[in-house]
């Protein structure tokens, strides 16, 4: 069953008078639960297909749906809310806040997603999360303090915090080492398999891709 949908995705630049197609007519389902890769050549529009289907960029035309909502034909404000309940984020850097430790960026994640936990609920779900990612003992770290790989299993950790049905992820290894990179990939995949995440992930990468369930190509804007 895909419990998320796109349909006919198209995308246009307007420069100036001049407009550009960056995205020619794209169909993707993914399979609830599935880990699934984008790959394809530097401006194929693989960055543009993942922020558009996560919500972040309105599409020039088609339909996206999740679950049982269309999120093409729902207000920006409605989008915002299943974007900040249901989704998961996480980017080639770990764009972690200075100044907040490693538990204060996720209680921040928690309060932005307005979920209704009790004192108790975010506090055992904040600990269980970090030892997920094998962080609970930097809990109290600021991020100048962590390492290139720390941070982004942190920025990990905060986006699945809330507990997401979606992960969008733009090449979450760019920024690391070979070893780093297959640490957060199985990472990323346990979490997957055990939480039930489904995952939309670019990467560059070919070691990444046997994390993958399912590799897509994209080319010119066309899924290949
Ligand atoms: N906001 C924008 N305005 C105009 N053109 C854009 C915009 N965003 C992206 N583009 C263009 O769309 C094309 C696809 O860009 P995109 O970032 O999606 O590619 P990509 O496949 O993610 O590339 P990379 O692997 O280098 O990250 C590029 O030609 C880019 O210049
Ligand atoms: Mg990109």
């Amino acid at each position: 069953m895909a419990l998320f949908q796109l349909d006919n995705i198209q995308k246009t630049f307007k420069h100036g008078t001049t407009s550009e197609q960056i995205l020619q007519s794209i169909d993707l389902e993914l399979t609830k639960g599935a880990l699934t890769a984008l790959t394809g050549a530097s401006g194929s529009g693989k960055s543009t297909l993942l922020t558009i289907a996560a919500g972040l960029q309105e599409t020039t035309e088609g339909t996206i749906r999740f679950e049982d909502k269309t999120l093409t034909a729902i207000s920006a404000e409605q989008v915002r809310e299943v974007r900040a309940k249901h989704f998961g984020f996480v980017f080639q850097q770990a764009h972690l806040v200075p100044f907040l430790t490693v538990k204060e960026q996720l209680e921040l994640m928690l309060d932005t997603a307005e979920l209704k936990w009790s004192k108790e609920k975010r506090r055992s779900r904040i600990k269980e999360t970090l030892e997920s990612v094998g962080m609970w003992s930097h809990r109290d770290s600021q991020p100048e303090n962590l390492s290139g790989g720390e941070k982004q299993r942190v920025a990990i950790a905060r986006s699945i915090i809330h507990e997401p049905k979606m992960l969008f992820a733009d090449e979450p290894t760019a920024s690391l080492d070979s070893k780093r990179s297959a640490e957060v990939m199985s990472l990323i995949q346990g979490l997957s398999k055990e939480l039930d995440i489904t995952v939309l992930m670019v990467t560059h990468d070919e070691d990444v891709l046997q994390y993958a369930d399912r590799t897509v190509e994209m080319k010119d804007g066309k899924i290949i």
